[in-house]
């Protein structure tokens, strides 16, 4: 699976917006107050480009704190916020472009007011789309960046889930239960292939993952055995859509962890922007309770 089919299949299941921990209300909060701060100190008139924006999270808060702002909002999937996002009422300021590598913008050089992006930026090529975004910058043009922090909390249990994901590839267990559901495996052997991957000592079990596949597998079987007639062709493709949900959480996780950046790369990030005529500085966002890491917050102006 591309990297940008995993981000099309997650906007298009309605997902609102991403790499916040979940049910985690205080990193929303935090990040809610820097976008609120950002865009009550822009013009009304404002025209703003939110880079790899998914379902328009920023676009859309920005807009809720400041009406007249007008925000482009680019991604690299297929996106179309108006089918997927619950409150389209701030839409109406917002124009949505799919298919949009931000390493190469479609749009005139000098153009925005201001640039965008919350965990999206750092998901690219950063030598090719950090003089892109420059370019397309007016001058004195602001830019604000909230991009993953190889620390954060986020990302150390995104690489437990990788590795969870990884020892169910490997058992062949999704291969298995495709043999049989086709008749060409046994329930014996089915099972054996699944005790062999719960006894592994590797795998941590989560409910989320493990959990989940071992359920969706039972519900199958049940299934599979009160109607033997019942056509294979339809719990194949059951199986099907739930091994590309697998496929495109994982490499969903996979793009996060490998995204994030260290401080010594944010340094680097800094540099760059200032080789392309911008002035940028950095900290890091953190709970003040417990001081875990949520992100790196990047901010500037062209020069
Ligand atoms: C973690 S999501 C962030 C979405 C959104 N900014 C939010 O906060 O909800 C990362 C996004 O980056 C997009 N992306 C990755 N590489 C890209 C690229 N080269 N050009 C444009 N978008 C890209 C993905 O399609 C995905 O929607």
């Amino acid at each position: 699976m591309q990297d940008t089919d995993a981000w099309s299949l997650y906007w298009q299941n309605n997902h609102q917006e991403s790499c916040i921990t979940p049910c985690n209300e205080t990193d929303s909060t935090i990040l809610i107050d820097i976008w609120q701060n950002f865009a009550l100190d822009l013009k009304p008139n404002f025209e703003l480009l939110d880079l790899a924006t998914g379902n328009g999270s920023v676009a859309r808060r920005l807009i809720s704190f400041n009406k007249q702002l007008k925000v482009t909002a680019v991604d690299q999937a297929s996106i179309d916020p108006t089918k997927y996002v619950d409150d389209n009422i701030l839409l109406d300021n917002i124009q949505f472009v799919a298919d949009v590598n931000i390493e190469k913008l479609p749009f005139e050089q000098n153009i925005f007011d201001a640039v965008t992006s919350q965990f999206g930026l750092e998901y690219s090529n950063l030598s090719l789309s950090i003089p892109e975004l420059v370019r397309v910058l007016k001058q004195a043009g602001r830019f604000l960046f909230i991009m993953h922090h190889a620390d954060s909390e986020v990302v150390g249990p995104a690489k437990l889930k990788v590795k969870e994901f990884n020892l169910i590839f490997e058992s062949n267990l999704l291969h298995d239960f495709e043999l049989f559901l086709s008749n060409n495996l046994s329930l014996e052997e089915l099972n054996k292939t699944g005790e062999k991957l719960l006894n592994n000592p590797e795998l941590i079990k989560s409910n989320a993952i493990t959990g989940q596949i071992f359920s969706a597998i039972d519900k199958l079987i049940v299934l599979k055995n009160q109607n033997k007639k019942q056509n294979a062709e339809v719990l194949l493709n059951t199986l099907q859509n739930m091994t590309n949900r697998i496929v495109a959480e994982n490499s969903r996780l996979e793009q996060l962890i490998s995204s994030s950046l260290t401080q010594i790369e944010i340094e680097a990030l800094c540099n760059s922007l200032k080789n392309e005529g911008a002035k940028a500085t950095f900290k890091s966002i953190t709970l003040s309770d417990n001081q875990s890491v949520i992100g790196w917050e990047i901010k500037g102006y062209k020069l």
